[in-house]
């Protein structure tokens, strides 16, 4: 990607090309600049005071998918990490085998949580007929394991939440009911148009990718992402509780206001007893492989 936006000032990240957050002080969250769309308010931040100016450093998670051996790895991971918020981009739920301690756990951990298809088919709030036969059997048995609380937890989950600087959404903007996946440069497109500011954060395809828009819309497969010099960016930050990029660590974003970037961390975890809890659950047999080789 070639943008150097470590290291440079506010004010040679305000001349490049990628707009920053609107706000006199000059990297922090100004709920005015957009607002949150759907009924939630905006985040209590804690910013960090350093030289320059503050500094705001987002985790964000996705798709955890009732895998608490990865989501325990990620929430470790990120307590070492410096970060003020932790956001999540839904899919809490489904094909793993505690989905129960994965609402607890983030309910408790993030203030700011978008729902994602599983949630809501959990919920019976979508026609799973689409999913397929693994999906559509996980989903059933996962109904019945979440408690009345937890599933009102679910149900009250935003689709999208504007941060201001930037925004959050399980699929896509173009119509996040629907959950459409962006994969191509298309795709993405018609999200950029949707967007209120310069950077959202996606998940849904457990494929950690961005999307950059300077002349052309491209895209790159690099952990870092550097926001300098770019008009609009998706970063998909892929799945904690089930990748499928060929890589079975689990994948989450760390979003440095200040740095203007975006690192995507992958981290191992016990994938063993994940997949063991699976199959002692009588949950099919292909989630557990799939763990494995993170497929
Ligand atoms: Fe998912």
């Amino acid at each position: 990607m070639g943008q150097a936006g470590r290291g440079r000032s506010e004010f040679e990240i305000l001349g490049s090309g990628f707009i920053p957050p609107r706000t006199s002080r000059g990297c922090f969250d100004d709920p005015d600049a957009g607002g949150v769309e759907v009924g939630r308010d905006p985040p209590h931040l804690k910013p960090h005071w350093i030289e320059g100016g503050y500094r705001v450093r987002y985790a964000i998670v996705s798709d955890v998918h009732g895998n608490k051996e990865a989501l325990d790895a990620v929430i470790e991971r990120i307590g070492t990490l410096d970060c003020d918020e932790i956001i999540c981009l839904g899919d809490i739920v489904g094909y793993g085998a505690e989905p129960g301690y994965c609402v607890e756990r983030i309910r408790e951990i993030s203030k700011v949580v978008v729902a994602g298809n599983h949630d809501y088919a959990a919920l019976g709030k979508i026609n799973i007929d689409y999913f397929n036969a693994h999906a559509r059997r996980a989903t059933l048995w996962t109904r019945e394991k979440l408690t009345p609380e937890q599933l009102q937890y679910l149900n009250d989950l935003p689709l999208v939440v504007n941060m201001g600087s930037f925004t959050v959404v399980h699929g896509s903007l173009e119509s996040p009911e629907l959950f459409d996946y962006i994969q191509t440069s298309y795709d993405a497109f018609l999200t950029m148009q949707k967007m209120q500011n310069s950077l959202c954060f996606i998940g849904h395809s457990h494929v950690p990718i961005a999307f950059l828009l300077k002349d052309v819309i491209t895209f790159s497969l690099e952990p870092e992402v550097l926001l300098a010099g770019l008009a609009k960016v998706i970063v998909n930050v892929g799945s904690v509780g089930q990748p499928r990029d060929n890589n079975p660590l689990a994948s989450f974003a760390v979003y440095d206001v200040k740095e203007a970037r975006v690192d995507i961390h992958r981290i191992p975890y016990d994938i063993e007893k994940s997949a063991e809890k699976i199959l002692e659950a009588g949950l099919p047999e292909f989630l557990a492989e799939r763990l494995m080789v993170g497929r």
